[in-house]
């Protein structure tokens, strides 16, 4: 079978990393997730004093990205100069913050070249905003996954407070119109449709719909 790259962008919250996992598992493809490597980078940023409410130091940052390994466990879980951070990167103190860093081109090209790498030997499936159009612009198959605000609203809800987190609807609701603001205004790799891209919305669908749409156009390029 030849060697197969299928990218999932879309704003946040959408449902991208869900059907991204979902596809992966079904076909024993890997899934990596893209926003979690930026999500890494923030938390490094945090972690070493880089970065708060007050400040960014963007050039320090810059001159420890030669220390710092972003990577996948086997079972695709994010890890962060060897250690599993899966929890700590969806804080909302790093999904606050997490726009920052993405919105930086060097920053943007150190997450690039990684996420080639990681892509090289095909069979993943990657999500993200700029994996259609930027990482790998001749993917096999493409899909760009939308959802109306206060269903991602209340996806990103449910998430934080399963895993403990004291936050109300309404921050969520801000911290992803914040969000949907920077990541589509930015200079560098904008949150676009990527030439190619299927279309799917998560509003009516739900997992299983979308799923079944993805694989039966996914099975139609395997043929
Ligand atoms: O998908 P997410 O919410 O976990 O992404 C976190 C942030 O990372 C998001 O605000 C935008 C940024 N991001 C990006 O700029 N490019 C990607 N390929 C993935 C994420």
């Amino acid at each position: 079978m030849e060697s197969i790259i299928i990218t999932i962008d879309g704003a946040s919250s959408t449902g991208k990393s869900s059907l991204a996992k979902a596809i992966a598992k079904h076909y024993g493809f890997k899934h990596i997730d893209s926003g979690a490597m930026y999500r890494a980078l923030t938390l490094y940023a945090q972690d070493h004093n880089l970065l708060n409410d007050h400040k960014f130091d963007v050039d320090t940052l810059i001159d420890h990205l030669p220390t710092i390994d972003i990577d996948f466990t086997n079972a695709d879980e994010i890890t962060l100069n060897g250690k599993i951070i899966e929890d700590q990167v969806r804080s909302m103190e790093v999904s606050n913050k997490v726009s920052l860093v993405a919105k930086e081109p060097l920053f943007r090209q150190f997450m690039v070249a990684k996420q080639r790498q990681l892509g090289e030997k095909g069979n993943v499936v990657m999500d993200g905003r700029d994996i259609g159009s930027v990482v790998f612009p001749n993917a096999t198959i493409k899909f760009f996954l939308e959802a109306s605000m206060e269903v991602r609203t209340n996806r990103r809800y449910e998430e934080l407070i399963e895993k403990g987190e004291q936050v109300s609807v309404e921050e969520v609701h801000a911290n992803i119109a914040k969000r949907d603001h920077i990541d589509s205004s930015r200079d560098d790799s904008p949150l676009i449709i990527p030439e190619n891209a299927i279309v799917l919305s998560n509003d009516k669908e739900g997992l299983t719909g979308l799923f079944n749409i993805a694989t039966a156009e996914i099975d139609i390029h395997l043929r």
